[in-house]
C-alpha cells in the first residue's frame, strides 16, 4: 500500500474531534505539522491537548501550533506568514480545511444569522484558508519530483459531510440541520471548482465525507465510527489519491459519493 510521506501539512480545527486525531496520526508521516486552531494557548487549544507529547517525544518535535480562526481573514493571514518563514522556503504539500460547525434548525426555524455563521465558517473559511495557502501549495507542486497528483506532492482535502449530499442527504429524518447541509453543498461545488481551476497547478482537491464519526460533532445519537479508525482510513485513503481523483467527492474509504 501507497504511504503518505509528506514534507508538510496543514489542519485546521486541530484542537479537538477528527482534526485532533489527524495531526495525531500524520506523526510519522509528515516532516512539519501544523496543527492549527482559534486559540492554541487556551484551554482548550491544542497545545494542551498535543503539546506535553511535543515536549516529551522526539517524534513530535515537528510540531508549529498556529492560531487559525477560520472565519477571520486576517487570522488567516498572519498564520500563513508564520507558516511561510517556518517551511524557510519550501512549500506547504497538504492542506486539510477540516473545521466546521453545525447548528440545529428545520426549515421554518432556521434563522438568516444561522445560514450566515455556517456559510462563513464551511464555505468561505476553507475558501479564505486555501486561497491564503496557495502559494505554498503552487511551490511544493512546482519543487516536487513526481509527476501527476498526490497528496505528498500538494492537495487540498475539504472535510465535507454526506449531509450535503443532495442526492444522499445523509440523517435527514433525525437531523435536518437545513444551514449545515445547504454549507456543504456549497463546500463541494466549490471543491469542484477548485479541481478544475488548480489542475494545471497539479494541486489535488477532494471534498471527503469522514462518517458519523464519534466527536462532540458527531454524538448526539449513537455514530458507528470511533475518530481512531476513520482516521486511519482517512489517512490510507489519502495516501492512494491520485490525479483522477482530483475534483471528486468521496467517503473516508475513498468511495464515490453522488453530489
Ligand atoms: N463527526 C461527524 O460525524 C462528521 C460527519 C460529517 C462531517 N464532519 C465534518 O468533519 C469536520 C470535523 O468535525 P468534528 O466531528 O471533528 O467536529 P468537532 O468535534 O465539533 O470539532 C470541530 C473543530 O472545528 C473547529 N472550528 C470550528 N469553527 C472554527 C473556526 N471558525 N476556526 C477554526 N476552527 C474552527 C473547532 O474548534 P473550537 O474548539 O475552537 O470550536 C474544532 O476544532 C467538520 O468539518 C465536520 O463538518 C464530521
Amino acid at each position: 500500500m501507497a504511504m503518505l510521506n509528506l514534507q508538510s501539512v496543514l489542519v485546521t480545527g486541530a484542537n479537538r474531534g477528527i482534526g485532533l486525531e489527524l495531526v495525531k496520526q500524520l506523526v510519522g508521516k509528515s516532516h512539519q505539522i501544523f496543527a492549527t486552531c482559534r486559540d492554541p494557548e487556551g484551554p482548550r487549544g491544542a497545545v494542551r491537548k498535543l503539546g506535553i507529547l511535543a515536549h516529551t517525544n522526539h517524534k513530535h518535535k515537528n510540531f508549529l501550533f498556529v492560531a487559525v480562526d477560520a472565519s477571520e481573514p486576517s487570522s488567516i493571514r498572519a498564520a500563513a506568514a508564520k507558516v511561510t518563514e517556518r517551511l524557510k522556503g519550501a512549500g506547504l504539500n497538504l492542506l486539510i480545511n477540516n473545521a466546521g460547525i453545525v447548528k440545529p434548525g428545520d426549515l421554518e426555524s432556521t434563522t438568516p444569522e444561522v445560514m450566515s455563521e455556517l456559510y462563513n465558517t464551511n464555505v468561505i473559511g476553507p475558501l479564505m484558508v486555501s486561497q491564503v495557502f496557495l502559494p505554498l501549495l503552487r511551490k511544493a507542486a512546482q519543487g516536487s519530483p513526481q509527476k501527476g497528483m498526490s497528496c505528498s506532492k500538494a492537495a487540498i482535502i475539504n472535510m465535507s459531510s454526506e449531509g450535503g449530499s443532495i442526492t444522499n442527504l445523509l440523517l435527514w429524518e433525525s437531523a435536518p440541520v437545513i444551514a449545515y447541509r445547504c454549507s456543504k453543498a456549497a463546500l463541494n461545488m466549490l471543491t469542484r471548482c477548485q479541481g478544475l481551476g488548480l489542475a494545471e497547478d497539479k494541486i489535488l482537491c477532494i471534498a471527503l465525507h469522514p462518517g458519523w464519526v464519534q466527536t462532540d460533532m458527531g454524538a448526539e445519537a449513537d455514530p458507528p465510527q470511533t475518530v481512531q479508525s476513520c482516521v486511519q482510513d482517512i489517512l490510507n485513503t489519502l495516501s492512494r489519491l491520485s490525479e483522477k481523483d482530483s475534483g471528486m467527492f468521496m467517503n473516508w474509504e475513498g468511495k464515490a459519493i453522488p453530489w
